[in-house]
């Protein structure tokens, strides 16, 4: 985080396409519930940005970042074809600020439609710089037949792991390493070996170790019994959206991406084209992504309240259409900042 003295804090928005400029104005206000002073600043990134500029996350974007304490990403549009110069933004930005650990905290309510049929409290941790997103794809035979390395270091596993060994520490002491060192035996293995590795710095923390597609299918069967998970990048990408399931979908789980000096706070949903515009989106996922990222920033009680309001609604409504209701975005923040007071005069 940069020094930061008596200024406010200074956090970017960046609501990049579709949705994401819906979900994000509605986390905007909910911190300015909290009357913790912010100076927002509102950056280009995405699809609609590459269009009209050439670049999805522009310099003067990158910039501008240098100076913030901290991001709140919306979500962007990307081609599933390959579009020459386009590059997924946010795995620049994660490269880019070094945001090695992406945590993700999954957790289902008591009553409500996120309730789910089980009770659910994880985090899954996942590496977020290398493993199959290294970027090191090539064309062997065109039309025939394509490589993607896949790249596993002991200093990523390592620090990737002291995340998650520390937030075990606070939590339920409970750490599984997700892997398939079975088969990949030099690159999960190496993953495997570190994080049990770093496990023996952290005596309180009790480790288990799972292969992917078990843990896959344990999450589905009996979610209850993990705590945090640690796996590396593309595990991780996929049984976080699967967790996501488990307590109400997408439009409800947060994600920060975390590095040493900078944080990228985002809900983990896509520009979810399908209802763009509509104000039909559900602003949840967002709203929690912004109480990580008070929390990141050390504003606690804020981030308290935040959650404690969001857990109010999500209990009691008003829902967007995903959750079952007819409530719109707006409406779903606006009942989420009133419950933010009741919680401040508590
Ligand atoms: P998606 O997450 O955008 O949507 C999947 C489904 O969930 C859709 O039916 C959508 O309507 C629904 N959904 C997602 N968020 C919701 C919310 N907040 N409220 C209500 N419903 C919600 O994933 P999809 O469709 O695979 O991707 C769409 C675009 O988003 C693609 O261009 C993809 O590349 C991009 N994407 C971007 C991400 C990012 O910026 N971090 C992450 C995932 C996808
Ligand atoms: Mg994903």
């Amino acid at each position: 985080m940069r020094e930061r003295g008596t200024r406010p804090y200074r956090i970017a928005l960046l609501p990049g396409d579709g949705i994401g400029r819906e979900v994000i104005p509605a986390a905007a206000l909910v911190v300015e519930a909290l009357g913790v002073p912010v100076e927002w600043v509102e950056l280009d990134v995405g699809w609609a940005t590459f269009q009209r500029t050439g670049h999805a996350l522009p310099a003067s974007t990158l910039e501008a970042l240098q100076e913030c304490d901290a991001a709140l990403f919306g979500a962007v549009s990307s081609p599933s074809h390959r579009v020459p110069g386009y590059r997924s933004p946010i795995v620049t930005l994660r490269q880019h600020f070094d945001l090695y650990a992406s945590v993700r905290p999954v957790r289902s309510l008591a009553r409500g439609p996120a309730a789910g049929t089980k009770a659910v409290d994880l985090v899954i941790v996942r590496e977020n710089t290398e493993g199959l997103y290294a970027g090191r794809e090539r064309v062997e035979i065109p039309g025939e037949q394509a490589v993607a390395e896949r790249v596993i270091t002991r200093r990523a596993s390592a620090r990737v792991a002291r995340v998650a060994l520390s937030l075990a520490r606070r939590r339920r002491r409970h750490l599984t390493v997700v892997h398939k060192a079975n088969i990949l035996r030099e690159t999960d293995g190496l993953f495997r070996e570190t994080v049990l590795a770093e496990a023996g710095g952290y005596p309180e923390v009790t480790v288990t170790e799972g292969l992917v597609d078990s843990v896959a299918y344990r999450l589905v069967r009996e979610p209850e019994v993990f705590d945090v998970l640690v796996t590396p990048n593309l595990y991780g990408d996929i049984l976080s959206d699967l967790a996501a399931a488990l307590v109400g979908g997408l439009g409800v789980v947060p994600a920060g991406n975390i590095g040493d000096t900078f944080a990228v706070f985002e809900p983990v949903h896509g520009s979810a084209p399908d209802i763009a515009g509509r104000g039909i989106a559900n602003p949840v996922a967002a709203i929690r992504a912004a109480a990580m990222l008070l929390d990141y920033l050390g504003e606690q009680e804020g981030a308290r309240a935040v959650e404690a309001a969001v857990a109010t609604v999500l209990q009691d409504g008003p829902w967007t259409p995903d959750l079952g209701g007819k409530a719109t975005t707006v409406e779903v923040a606006r009942a989420i900042v009133e419950q933010v007071r009741e919680e401040l005069s508590r």
